[in-house]
């Protein structure tokens, strides 16, 4: 049997829309075995999603049509602690799973770099894909050759990250969809500017820095109308020093702290007002996915 374990991803870290993620420690874990009644048997998630639509399936899939090989009779489980459109990359994580549990199924004859092409087809940009496959905080892009790059950045280690993820969920189409179609040259160059200070803010631990940094123009402040309650979050993370950003296209929300007693407060005030959502603390996971066989 195989299994693969694939991280949560954050993407877009408020100021590097659809090019920076950070890989999280929330996981999913899938099991990859040959199913002796000859046919794809998918469990752990709800039954519309045991069928040949199912993301892992077709991450599973696209690796043998990549090798020209037939798809055997697979049997899946999914356990996963990562919410559905919360902004925490759940897409992504299936796609990289199922590509993770076919290559490890065929000796591994793919790299990285290769898997990453093939999910960021699958998923439409690299910024989710390339942390869960990388780990950390990585910048990605498709490159004049159409080649996927990725740099990655360090993150500084005096930092605390807290997802807050409310009880409803956005979708990524519908969040994309209250985009405006064009930006003015100030605001790109106020979007250049914030995201080269962002990685470097990220990497020093200067939390005013990095507060200064996440000040996004592209599409937090068209998001923010979707996630209900964001204004109030917000005032908490202000009075705590928090910097706060849009996870993904939402719900979740990411807080950025640097002293544990102030994580611990954020989480006890959010907790206490918003007795129905989860508050969790996440450390950055430096690995991304992994795969054995067992
Ligand atoms: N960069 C993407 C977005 C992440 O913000 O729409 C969600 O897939």
């Amino acid at each position: 049997m195989i299994k693969v374990t694939v991280p949560a991803t954050s993407a877009n870290l408020s100021v590097g829309f659809d090019c920076i993620g950070i890989a999280v420690t929330m996981h999913s874990t899938f099991t990859f075995s040959k199913n002796p009644d000859q046919q794809l048997s998918i469990s752990g998630c709800p039954v519309d999603f045991q069928n040949a639509d199912n993301l892992v399936y077709k991450g599973f899939k696209a690796v043998c049509d990549f090798l020209a090989v037939p798809v055997p009779a697979v049997k899946i489980n999914i356990q996963s602690d990562v919410p559905v459109s919360r902004g925490l990359g759940s897409s992504a994580v299936c796609i990289v799973g199922g590509l993770a549990g076919a290559n490890q199924w065929f000796d591994n004859q793919l790299s990285n770099e290769q898997l990453l092409a093939i999910a960021t087809k699958m998923e439409g940009h690299p910024d989710n894909v390339a942390p869960a496959i990388y780990g950390g905080l990585c910048m990605a892009f498709v490159d004049s050759n159409s080649q996927v790059q990725v740099v990655k950045y360090p993150v500084n280690d005096e930092y605390q990250f807290t997802a807050i993820i409310p009880n409803f969920k956005i979708s990524t189409a519908d969040a994309r969809r209250v985009l405006p179609a064009e930006m003015s040259y100030a605001d790109v160059t106020h979007q250049v500017s914030h995201s080269m200070l962002m990685t470097h803010a990220i990497s020093t631990g200067n939390i005013s820095q990095l507060g200064e940094a996440m000040d996004d123009r592209m599409h937090e402040p068209f998001r923010q109308k979707l996630i209900n309650h964001f204004d109030r979050v917000k005032a908490i993370c202000n009075q705590l020093a928090a910097v706060l950003y849009v996870s993904g296209s939402g719900s979740t929300m990411m807080a950025i702290t640097n002293a544990p007693d102030k994580q611990q407060q954020l989480r006890l005030t959010l907790e206490d007002e918003f007795p129905e959502w989860t508050v969790k603390a996440v450390k950055v996971d430096n690995d991304g996915f992994k795969s054995e066989v067992l």
